[in-house]
Parts: structure tokens; sequence; C-alpha cells
């Protein structure tokens, strides 16, 4: 279905044409004046010089052209020669009933759909998750979400942090604590046993004890090292225990992802990308794309244009170990045999850009992947607290996923019970729901690239431009069209009729703009303007609710037609907050 803003640019198309102008001329935005108007057209002033006429006289010329126009209302043309424009009451009720008919409300899926890889989420095995892995998994999950509404093939990858030094240090300690588990007798040659020598609770606190120790113990970082070396050729013992973290490891992470309510596809990660990194070296050598330097393996990828420097990419330490650049080649490599993809999405901090820059140039420049693949740096900001400063608990420590959400949480629950609309142990399970709304629209209402305040008391919020506000809109909703219900009405064989008022036909504009926003969000990666969207969106069904009786509207004809309309506008809310990762509750 054509979005409303293209129908009226044909119609303004068609009418400077049959007026003897250019029909590129016919450029229609959205009103920034609506007081007076709806949608404008200042395209008689860009013809002025052109056919060297008053753009005023322009303007009447193509104004006259639409006095039969099954779309406007009024077209007034203004000095010095603006059209500006008010849709028609029918035509704005026979889109919105098109729309309703839609699956899509309108969105049009795409003919030739993409095949993406998002690498989203990131995390970093037996290290507990903190709120710097929360941005990439909220922003990641809604753009994948987008990206599958419009129709594309999209596979999500969490893209685990599995293969690094915090395994050999988690080995190192474990050795130290329990040195007669069989993983360390080199003369073991039986089973290992099925069960993990650690919880989860332990690992985590295993993890950042002997971080800690390395730092002062120069003996023990040697070892970790050499453990973290065993393990990455292939050590019997050490793989049989990095086998058990990651197990421990995923099943936490997977329960932590299922409570933000976001889901991968492939919960691949570095390690399985290395069988991919001897022939890949191979290649960079055989074809003359890598070269020594100071014993290291680098591919260049500096640029003539680029005006400051880029430093090579680095494949191979002067010791044979691979680096995080290695990792992230031979992962494109495995891609590109599995999915071939058209485009690959990275949801990482922002502060990763060079490294990313580097990766993408050396798989461009040495055929990893081919020309035309689209590869994508989506670096976010920092979330920082109240002082500005990157968002830490209390005591100043690295602030844990878990702790953060329980905070939001509480916070939430005490306001819903001071609604009282709601019993406690509803409230608990409404207080999930809305919380994570209040988390994720107040990440996601931020454009992606910038930093900002985690402020749990104004994302919390039930009034101004957060997620509980949004919910509290829908729950509103939801409320009159039960009530409608018990009063015997039925929400079946639905019409939107002509808007009658003001605040019906202001609640009707936005709500057809549905379309053309997912459309931009889409091109942009962009979902913060689902949020501004929907926010205006809020505000125009609560002006309208405050203005209108809705179920005490005695006209049975024009009670049905309001409700039609919020069943509408309730769709576009909730598939909204979909697209963004979260959903509304019953009542709050
Ligand atoms: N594990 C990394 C970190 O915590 C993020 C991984 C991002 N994705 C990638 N393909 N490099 O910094």
């Amino acid at each position: 279905m054509k979005t409303l803003l293209e129908l009226i640019t044909i119609e303004m198309e068609t009418a400077f044409e049959n007026a003897g102008y250019d029909r590129e001329l016919a450029r229609v935005t959205l009103s920034n004046r609506p007081d007076l108007c709806e949608y404008q057209c200042n395209g008689a002033m860009a013809g002025a010089k052109r056919y060297k006429k008053a753009p005023f006289m322009i303007a009447e010329d193509v104004a006259s052209r639409l006095e039969n126009s099954a779309c406007f209302s009024s077209v007034d043309v203004v000095k010095p020669g603006f059209i500006n424009l008010k849709l028609s009451p029918d035509y704005v009720a026979a889109y919105l009933n098109d729309m309703a008919a839609d699956e899509k409300l309108g969105v049009e899926e795409e003919k030739n759909p993409k095949t993406i890889i998002i690498d989203y989420g990131g995390p970093n095995v037996a290290k507990p998750l903190h709120v710097g892995h929360l941005r990439s998994a909220i922003i990641g999950e809604s753009i994948k979400r987008i990206a599958r509404f419009k129709g594309h093939h999209v596979t999500g990858d969490i893209h685990l942090g599995d293969w690094g030094y915090q395994m050999g240090l988690i080995i190192t300690e474990l050795k130290k604590r329990k040195p007669d588990l069989p993983y360390f007798d080199e003369n073991f040659t039986g089973d290992y046993p099925e069960e993990a020598p650690f919880t989860i609770g332990e690992l985590e606190e295993i993890y950042p004890t002997a971080s800690a120790y390395a730092k002062e113990h120069e003996d023990y970082r040697e070892e970790a090292l050499h453990a973290t070396y065993l393990l990455q050729n292939g050590d019997r013992g050490c793989t049989a225990i990095w086998k058990h973290i990651m197990a421990v490891s995923v099943a936490d992470l997977k329960k932590n992802y299922e409570r933000l309510n976001v889901h991968f596809d492939l919960w691949k990660g570095e390690a399985d990308a290395q069988k991919f990194i001897p022939d890949m070296v191979q290649m960079l050598k055989d074809k003359g794309y890598a070269r020594y330097d100071d014993g290291a393996l680098v591919v260049d990828v500096q640029e003539e244009t680029d005006n400051k420097e880029v430093p090579p990419c680095m494949i191979l330490k002067s010791d044979g170990a691979a680096l995080y650049d290695t990792t992230d080649l031979a992962t494109l490599v495995d891609r590109e045999q599995e999915f071939h993809p058209d485009q690959v999405i990275y949801v990482v901090d922002k502060r990763q850009e060079l490294h990313f820059i580097q990766v993408f140039r050396c798989a461009k420049k040495t055929g990893i992947v081919p020309q035309e693949t689209e590869l994508t740096f989506l670096g976010f900001g920092t979330m920082n607290g109240k002082d500005g400063k990157p968002f830490k608990t209390r005591e100043g420590g690295v602030m844990r996923l878990e702790n953060l959400i329980r905070e939001i949480e509480d916070e939430m629950y005490k306001k819903i019970m001071d609604n009282r609309t709601v019993d406690e142990s509803e409230a608990r399970k409404t207080a999930r729901t809305v919380g994570l709304a209040a988390i994720k629209y107040g990440d996601l209402s931020n454009q992606a690239s910038k930093d900002y305040i985690f402020d749990v008391d104004r994302f919390t919020s039930f009034e101004g431009n957060t997620g509980p506000y949004i919910l509290y809109t829908i729950v509103r909703i939801k409320s009159i069209l039960a009530k409608y219900e018990e009063m015997g009405g039925s929400i079946a064989d639905l019409k939107i009729p002509a808007p009658a008022g003001e605040y019906e036909k202001a609640l009707m504009l936005q709500a057809l703009k549905f379309n053309d926003v997912i459309n931009t969000v889409y091109e942009e990666t962009a979902p913060h303007k689902i949020c501004a969207y929907i926010y205006d969106l809020a505000n125009e069904f609560n002006k309208f609710y405050h203005e209108t009786k809705i179920l005490a509207e005695e006209d049975g004809a024009r009670r049905k037609g309001y409700i039609s309309l919020l069943v509408l506008t309730k769709r576009v809310l909730e598939t909204c907050i979909g697209l963004l990762g979260f959903e509304a509750p019953e009542r709050m």
C-alpha cells in the first residue's frame, strides 16, 4: 500500500503537469504550521525562476487543477506561493480503513528481500552481563524485528566472546582451588565428569577474583596466558573445562536474555571462527595481501583519501596467536559460506569503530566478502549515570544487568501499587512488563550513536516521553474496549467513519503516518523514530480521549466509529512496541 505522502505527491504531480509545469516540482511535506494546514507544497517557489513567473501565479494555476480532487478538502495558496493542503475527511477515513484491512497496517514488504545478519549482544562468557551489553541487545533486537517486518531474511547472531584470556584465568584459578580435578592430570585418559566443577554463582566469583589476582602476580598471569594458549591449541583437559564454562554460562545468558525479550537465532561465538583461520591466513599470504611487520602478520588498510592514520589489520601476533581482528575476519568467512549475506550489521559500542573500519576494509580488499556486501557498523554511545559518567553502582562498581533490572522493577512495582488498580501478585508481574518497557524505551528513544543518561525516576514515570506512558495509553484503550464489549458492543465489522471533530482528525492524521514512519526507520536504521512517532500518537489519542465522550456517546453509529478508531490506534501502538521489543500488560 502506498504511503499517504506518496499518494498526495502523485496527486500534486498530476496537478503541476496539467497546469503546464514540471511534475518534479510537486514535492509535498508535512506542514510545519499545523495550525494552518496538514501538508504543504513549496514547488511553486522553486519553479519561479524557471518559468519566469511569480510563484503565487504558479501556485494558483496548480490549485485550480485541484478543485475536484478527492484528496483535499482545502487547497490554499498563500503568499508568496505556498500551497497549503488539508485532507478531505472521507479520504482520510478511506485510507485508514485500507490500513486496518491490511495485515501489516499498510507497510509493504520488500520485493527483493535481503539476507541480513545482525551481530549483536556480544556478551563475554563467564563474565557477568553488565549494562554495557544491554544497549547492544536492546538496539540489535529492535533492528532485527524492524528488518523482518519489512520482509527481509534476518538472522541474529549473539557472537559470544568465548575464546579469550578470561578462559585461561578461570582454568588457572580452578587449578589453584581444586588441583585434584582430572582435567589437570596429564596422565588421565578416561572420560571427564559430565557435571561442571562449579555453579554459575561460583563461576561469576572466580573470574573477577582471578582477574584481580593476575594483575598483582606476574607468574599467575603467565600461567593464565599459558592456559589460554593450551586451550586455543586443543589441550584435552582445558577444552573439557571450557565446555563446562560454556554450558553453565550459556544457560545463564539464555535466562537473562529471555527476561529482556531478546532472542538470538544463532549462538555462535569467537571460538566457532577459529577453524577458518588457518586457510584464511594461507590465502592472505598466497595472494600477497599480508606482510610481516616486526614479526607480526598484517594487512594494510590505509586508503589515499584518509586524513588520519588507519593502522594495518593485525592477523597474527609474532608468537602466531590470532587476535580480535583475525576472529572477526574468520567469522565473516564462516558467514559468507553459510549465508552469503547481502548485509552484515554490527551493533557494538562506538568506541570499537576503528576495529571495524579495519576489518571491513580488509574483508573487502582481500575478497573475504564480495564487493557488494554491505558491512554496517552501528556504533552506540555510552549509558551514563545522572552524574554524566558511565553507569555504576552506588558503591562505584560495574552495574550488573540483573541488579539494574531489579531496581527498575521495584520502582515500577511501587508506582503500580500506588495506582491501586491491581493486587500485589499481579502488580509484581505487571512491574516486570512495564519495567522492561521503561528500560527499552529509555534506551531506544535516544539516537543510538548518542550517549544518554539512565535516569530511573524519569524512565519509570507514567508521564512524559517514557515507556510506561505509552503502555498506560494502550491499557487505557484496552479498558475502553473491554467496557464497550461489556455494554454489549461488538468489535467486529468495524469501519472508521469520516472524522467529525478536530481531535478525532488529528488522531487519524497521526495514525496514518505509520507506514511512512516504518519505511524511514528501516532505511535509516533509526528505532528512535518509532519512539518519537508513538509518543506523538499517544499524545493525540489522549487529547482526543479527554475531549470526547466515547462510551457515553449516544449516537450508536458514531460510538462504534470511535471504537473503530481506537482499535486501529491500539494496533498501531502495539505493532510499534513489538518492533521495539516489549509489550503491554492488560492492566496497570
Ligand atoms: N564481546 C565483545 C565485547 O564485549 C563484543 C563483540 C562485538 N561483535 C563483534 N563481532 N566483534 O566487547
